[in-house]
């Protein structure tokens, strides 16, 4: 089943053409254009398919078997489905499927294991930490008290001794492990030694890495933090949503603090297409989808460095990457703006040394489209070709067609 024919041939094509070009005119730039975006993914179609189903109307407060509403008895084995799968697929004692969101499952872990006004260590903003780890302009921010740590202005690396010493010095309640844009591989055991050391909980927000655990590509956080929290919908290649990971210990307040504290109706459509993503991470074709992932992440970030580019920590370990673009005589905003007009789509992001802002890319897309080391390395000939002014737009945006045109997303 493709994702043409669900929209075309269905109703949403006759009942309401405007909506339906929309559609269409996403899927058409999906597929025509490279989609570089560190936090993005193809779902497979029985995904997609999980999610246009008829599970998208059930209501379904609280957990299986005790819900707030009636005719759950089938959505309840979805969500023990799901729940058993993610649980077998982590290791983990326990999952909670429901958050609708990354953020949701941040506040939810939040929720579970703080009071409003308590002291949270968490990577800065500017160095890669997400919203949830205490911008003024969220939640976190402003009903707890966030210290920074950084990552060394040289090597771009985490600052391991700094995050020791502000942990000794402010005593948190809980210190949280994980970033938006952070390449390397995160030392686990040594945020679990530093908060048994000040007594704080250990919180792991695993949404970018999260696949890559599931297939065995990068390091595990599940036996070293009190509560994990992810997305579905990054390397892991789910639906939008988020999930979070414990120990049995801490089951009954992670899970009250979802519902009913942070969240209200689950939604089951996506708690189905969740139980599906995690089916699909569990087999051998994933583990070398998530291997090739970061085979390819690394062909792009020796790529853009041989083109001069600055490849922030001089590598990565993951599925992305973050480079100055700067050697090439552009800043961060202008290079995305001219990668998006040849149909390379991609973000901005800080970098670790002074205010400029650089480029934050991924291969979790391209590699499901099934591009290998070849197509990432001929994407930055051609990204460093874009940005030097030496590959005009229209010539670009031609070879990205002709790519992407080897390599569609949804084939058939
Ligand atoms: C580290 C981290 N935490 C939380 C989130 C939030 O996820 P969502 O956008 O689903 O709320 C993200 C999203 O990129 C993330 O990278």
């Amino acid at each position: 089943m493709s994702v043409t024919h669900t929209i075309e041939a269905d109703v949403l094509r006759r009942q309401d053409p405007e909506l339906a070009e929309i559609l269409l005119g996403e899927r058409d730039r999906q597929s025509t254009s490279l989609q570089l975006i560190a936090a993005e993914n193809f779902t497979s179609p029985a995904v997609l398919a999980a999610l246009g189903s008829p599970l998208a109307n059930k209501y379904a407060e609280g957990y299986p078997g005790a819900r707030h509403h009636g005719g759950c008895e089938i959505v309840d084995v979805a969500e023990r489905v799901a729940v058993d799968r993610a649980k077998a697929l982590f290791g983990a004692e326990h999952a909670n499927v429901q958050p609708h969101s990354g953020s949701s499952a941040v506040l939810a872990a939040y929720a579970a294991l703080l009071r409003p006004g308590d002291t949270v260590l968490a990577l800065g903003l500017p160095y890669g930490g997400h919203l949830t780890h205490g911008s003024p302009a969220n939640f976190s921010g402003r009903w707890f008290d966030f210290v920074g740590y950084g990552v060394d202005a040289e090597t771009g690396l985490l600052d391991y001794d700094q995050a020791h010493t502000l942990a000794l010095t402010h005593r948190p309640k809980a210190i949280v492990c994980g970033s938006i844009a952070y390449p390397r591989h995160i030392d686990y055991a040594f945020f679990r030694g530093l908060a048994d050391e000040v007594g704080a909980y250990l919180i792991a927000d695993a949404a970018h890495p999260i696949g890559l655990v599931a297939g065995g590509a990068a390091p595990s956080p599940v036996p070293y933090a009190d509560v994990v929290c992810a997305t579905t919908h990054k390397v892991l290649r789910g639906p939008r949503g988020g999930m979070i990971l414990c120990g049995a210990d801490l089951a009954e307040r992670v899970d009250r603090a979802v519902f009913p504290f942070t969240q209200g109706g689950a939604q089951m459509h996506t708690i189905a297409a969740k139980a599906v993503a995690f089916g699909e991470a569990a087999t051998p074709a994933f583990t070398a989808y998530a291997h090739q992932v970061v085979a390819n992440a690394r062909v792009l970030a020796a790529g853009l460095a041989a083109e001069g580019l600055v490849v922030t920590t001089g590598g990565t370990d993951t599925h992305l990457l973050t480079a100055d673009p700067a050697p090439l005589g552009v800043d961060g905003r202008t290079a995305r703006g001219r990668l998006a007009a040849a149909g390379l789509v991609l973000d901005c992001c800080a970098l670790p040394h002074g205010d400029s802002r650089g480029l934050r890319l991924g291969t979790a897309a391209v590699t499901t489209q099934g591009m290998g080391e070849e197509e990432t390395a001929w994407i930055a000939a051609l990204l460093a070709g874009v940005l030097r002014g030496e590959t005009d737009h229209q010539k670009a945006r031609e070879e990205v067609r002709e790519l992407t045109g080897r390599f569609p997303p949804y084939p058939g």
